[in-house]
């Protein structure tokens, strides 16, 4: 299908055609640009590219998405500057910067994206783009970079080509996640594990709840976190919060009693890596109902310490867990987007109701629900 509308577009066919998904985090949140831990698991949602190499130095993007203007945009290899301006086509022309920028030879590209990622989700549709780009182009012209290697450059090129302040978290989830796992990486050093993460086969459910607002704030407020995190450890001491052991925290603590901003974040941001040890504990001694108030302890400190929830992440934990799920949690960088309900398989349903009707009752638009299972990250499709 991918193909016949890149032959539709293009007037040719393409040479190949690749898969990259979205994510949910588990667990870890705001922790991946303090050197900390995270655990995402890759969504079945993906976004699909067919392409094909071009020899003229011109890169041409065009979407099938809905959500964007249907034209194919033209721009040339040689041209790409950060700062970019190009809308949606920014992510796949960031990604050909960044891979130039390294020294890689890309001589351009025909590129046509479909995507069943939801967008403003918080569920990494940019993600899924960036790092669909990177592992065709990867491969078509003979890179020979490590999945790691390119979510790096995924991430530069959303850093600077587009200008978010981002983490590492969702271009390596979206590269290097595995089906029937979650993804434990050190962020420091981008050592990883497949943590086996099968809820179906333990008569769980993990639902995702999408809250369908987006708060207008959100990029701002990200990048402030960040730049507190970064002061903080700068007073500590330290060179990242993940260099605060839990042992140490009081202490942190004390040292920090004349910042009452900062204070909250670093304690945010230490427990929260011990969660994620924590999490990897119980699904490796086969407790994965255990997890639950582990993620929701997660969602109380993303919110009263850590301050980047809302109205209706909260009203999704609150009446999940209300209604009998195990725990529950925002998931991504907050301010809307979707939260995860962890669930007794016989209860999804009326758990996932509960929560639709308690934002009837608020008022707010209907969230979307459905089941996340842990599924592949990029690759190959044709
Ligand atoms: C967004 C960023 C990630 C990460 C999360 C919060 O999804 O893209 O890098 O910082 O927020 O955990």
């Amino acid at each position: 299908m991918t193909a016949d509308a890149f032959r539709t577009t293009y007037g040719t066919g393409p040479e190949g055609v690749w898969a990259a998904p979205g994510r949910v985090n588990l667990i870890g949140e705001h922790t991946d640009y303090n050197d900390g831990f995270v655990m995402p698991f890759a969504l079945p949602h993906t976004t699909v590219a067919a392409v094909a190499r071009r020899a003229d130095g011109r890169l041409r993007l065009h979407s099938a998405s809905p959500d964007v203007d249907g034209g194919v945009v033209e721009l040339h290899v040689d041209e790409l500057e950060p700062g970019g301006g190009a809308g949606w086509a920014d992510y796949p022309a960031g990604v050909v910067w960044a891979l130039r920028d390294a020294g890689h030879v890309i001589t351009g590209a025909d590129i046509h994206f479909e995507s069943t990622v939801p967008t403003g989700a918080g569920l990494s549709s940019s993600a899924a783009l960036e790092v669909v780009t990177a592992v065709a182009l990867n491969e078509l012209y003979g890179l020979g970079l490590e999945p790691w290697r390119l979510a790096r450059l995924c991430q530069r090129a959303e850093n600077v080509y587009v200008g978010a302040p981002t983490g590492i978290m969702d271009q390596t989830a979206s590269a290097c996640c595995t089906e029937g796992h979650a993804l434990w990486l050190d962020t420091r050093d981008l050592s990883q594990r497949q943590i086996p993460f099968d809820m179906a086969a333990q008569g769980l459910r993990l639902l995702v709840v999408d809250t369908r607002v987006t708060h207008a704030h959100s990029e701002g407020e990200y990048g402030k976190r960040r730049a507190g995190c970064e002061q903080a450890a700068a007073v500590l001491g330290v060179d990242a919060l993940r260099d605060i052991p839990v042992d140490g925290l009081d202490a942190a603590l004390e040292q920090l009693a004349g910042e009452p901003e900062l204070l909250p974040l670093v304690r945010h941001v230490v427990t929260e890596d011990r969660r994620v040890e924590r999490v990897v504990e119980l699904l490796e001694a086969g407790d994965a109902r255990a997890i639950g108030p582990v993620l929701t302890e997660g969602h109380a400190s993303l919110r009263d310490d850590f301050r980047v929830s809302c109205p209706e992440l909260d009203l999704v934990v609150s009446a999940g867990t209300g209604a009998g799920a195990l725990g529950a949690r925002m998931t991504g960088g907050g301010f809307g987007g979707s939260a995860i309900v962890l669930v007794e398989e016989a209860a999804a349903e009326k758990v996932a109701e509960s929560v639709v009707a308690a934002f009837a009752d608020a008022g707010y638009r209907e969230p979307r629900v459905f089941t996340a299972v842990p599924s592949a990250g990029a690759r190959r499709l044709s």
